[in-house]
């Protein structure tokens, strides 16, 4: 993997959106992602776990809008309206062209996955596609030059079918790339003849099964072969299936070209079958996104225990510190500071942004030179505008809080729009809940709310007024005025000294016994060394 789209002007220029030229013009790709993965034990459709925040069927989507010049398309099985789903948002979300879905009902192999595919490239005023890049949906490290590769080497070998295949220490579990000198010789890692067929895991001999040189199940195919070898595949072997692998045999047997290409760096082609692949190419994606990072001018204080999504992006001289995650579409602008244990999930941050220790934040946004926490939640909808100070322990969701702003000690702000230079006192809360619904409280510019206010919504408070500390507002308040609203203070002189010498003379009546336990040995120890 070595791009991944970029939102703000600072960040790494974006490949994501292809431009048309980029692609190969006559080639159309198929994913197959109909698939349960039984090896994952999951109640969820492989292709849906994700790695680095994005799941994997989007990986192989994103690298083939990136080659296929004639279109993608998705074979889609199981949760196939959730894989719809999370492939239209997409779609949605990059402006990109719609992926033409496939359904296969019953998953009969990898061959009879594509042979849905057969019809969705079928469109009004658009040339047929001249080959098909197919792809596994599970494949999610493979790289973009790598397909790019193969492509140049099915042109110039002039094949019919071009594969992808590996070089692997343990190659359990992968379909065997079988050449015309290799098997037979005890070891022999790959051969050096031409591809003759693919032997599945379980239908190889064992000496077929010493191949070290594995299928990765990535294929470019001819059009005029593709679908017409598809209807003669049959299901003689040990899952029953129509294997697709099946297709290399058969060209080769009509002494049509086979080509392969074989990966430098085996981990690209790595197949996600189970949880631990699945954590294994996390890990390597995690290290890459990284890396891509550090690269592009964001300081990482400790790549280890950062966690950055696949499709979040960052801005140069952004400095970020140990055990910092930033999630989903999380776009974060230049010059900013992400302190340590923060989580930002789909938050936008501008530049010059601050972001103190230990805040939790999702679809939040913090324009330029926001500072925020220690220990802040934003919620979603939580704008911070420019300058504006969120400080500890302060709860914010769906409010504005306007540029300049202040609200830096122990709050609860909801459903609340707050303008310019107003200063929201410690502990202030809005009461946005009617037990029924939820109430937006107004703030204007210039307001001063004492500390402990509560603001009963809906409620406006006007323009340069102030609030009095420890106020239940619940009436709206004019501009300029002073709001008191709690009850009216009394003194009483001379009271205290009266009760110290009721007390003296022992008229107050007798202490009352605590109901609770007495505190443990510890703390009466304590108790006694204070004394
Ligand atoms: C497949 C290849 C194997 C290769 C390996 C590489 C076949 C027969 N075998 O094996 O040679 O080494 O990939 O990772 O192709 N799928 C469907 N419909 C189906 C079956 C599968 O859409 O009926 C999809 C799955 O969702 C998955 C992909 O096809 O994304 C591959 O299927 P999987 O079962 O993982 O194949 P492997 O056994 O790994
Ligand atoms: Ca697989």
């Amino acid at each position: 993997m070595t791009s991944r789209p970029s939102r703000g002007s600072h960040a790494q220029p974006r490949r994501g959106t292809p431009s048309q030229d980029d692609r190969i013009r006559g080639l159309a790709a198929i994913i197959m992602a109909a698939g349960l993965g039984k090896r994952m034990r999951s109640k969820v459709a492989k292709v849906l776990h994700t790695i680095a925040g994005r799941p994997l069927v989007l990986y192989a989507v994103d690298l083939a809008e990136r080659v296929a010049g004639q279109g993608v398309a998705v074979v889609v099985g199981h949760q196939g309206d959730r894989v719809r789903a999370v492939i239209a948002s997409r779609s949605k979300q990059k402006g990109s062209e719609s992926v033409a879905i496939a359904e296969q009902a019953q998953q009969l192999g990898t061959g009879h996955a594509v042979m849905q595919a057969r019809h969705a490239f079928m469109r009004e005023r658009r040339e047929a596609p001249s080959a098909y890049l197919i792809l596994n949906g599970d494949t999610p490290l493979l790289a973009e030059g790598t397909l790019r590769r193969l492509w140049n080497l099915h042109q110039t070998e002039r094949a019919t079918v071009s594969i992808l295949t590996a070089l692997l220490e343990d190659p359990t579990g992968y379909g065997r790339v079988v050449r015309s000198d290799a098997v037979g010789r005890e070891g022999q890692a790959k051969g050096k003849g031409p591809v003759v067929r693919i032997v599945e895991d379980r239908d190889a001999t064992p000496s077929e099964a010493e191949l070290r040189e594995v299928n990765v199940g990535t294929y470019v195919v001819d059009a005029r072969f593709l679908f017409e070898a598809l209807d003669k595949l049959e299901r003689k072997n040990a899952r029953a299936e129509y294997y697709l692998t099946d297709l290399i045999g058969m060209a080769e047997e009509r002494g049509l070209r086979v080509s392969a290409l074989t990966l430098r760096d085996a981990d690209e082609g790595l197949g996600i079958n189970s949880r631990r692949e699945l954590a294994v190419a996390e890990q390597i994606t995690r290290r890459q996104i990284n890396l891509q990072w550090l690269e592009a001018g964001v300081t990482l204080h400790d790549p280890m225990s950062t966690w950055i999504d696949a499709d979040v992006t960052v801005g140069p001289d952004t400095v970020i510190y140990p055990h910092v995650a930033l999630e989903g579409t999380t776009s974060i602008g230049e010059d900013c500071v992400i302190h340590a244990h923060v989580r930002l999930t789909d938050c936008v941050l501008h530049d010059r942004v601050l972001v103190r220790d230990c805040c939790v934040l999702r679809e939040a946004e913090l324009e330029e030179g926001a500072i925020v926490g220690p220990f802040a939640h934003l919620r979603p909808g939580a704008v911070v505008r420019k300058n504006a100070k969120v400080g500890n322990f302060v709860e914010m969701k769906e409010t504005e809080l306007g540029e300049g702003s202040k609200a830096n000690h122990l709050s609860y702000l909801g459903n609340a729009r707050i303008g310019r230079g107003v200063n929201i006192g410690a502990g202030t809360i809005t009461c946005n809940y009617d037990g029924v619904r939820k109430q937006e409280t107004v703030i204007e510019d210039d307001v001063f709310v004492g500390s402990n206010a509560l603001l009963i919504a809906p409620v406006t408070v006007g323009r340069g007024s102030l609030i009095a500390a420890g106020s239940a507002v619940s009436e709206d308040v004019p501009a300029d005025a002073l709001a008191i609203g709690r009850a009216t203070q009394v003194n009483r002189p001379g009271w205290a000294t009266r009760r110290r010498a009721a007390h003296n003379a022992g008229l107050l009546p007798a202490k009352s016994k605590p109901k609770s336990k007495p505190a443990g040995k510890r703390a009466r120890k304590k108790v006694r060394k204070r004394k």
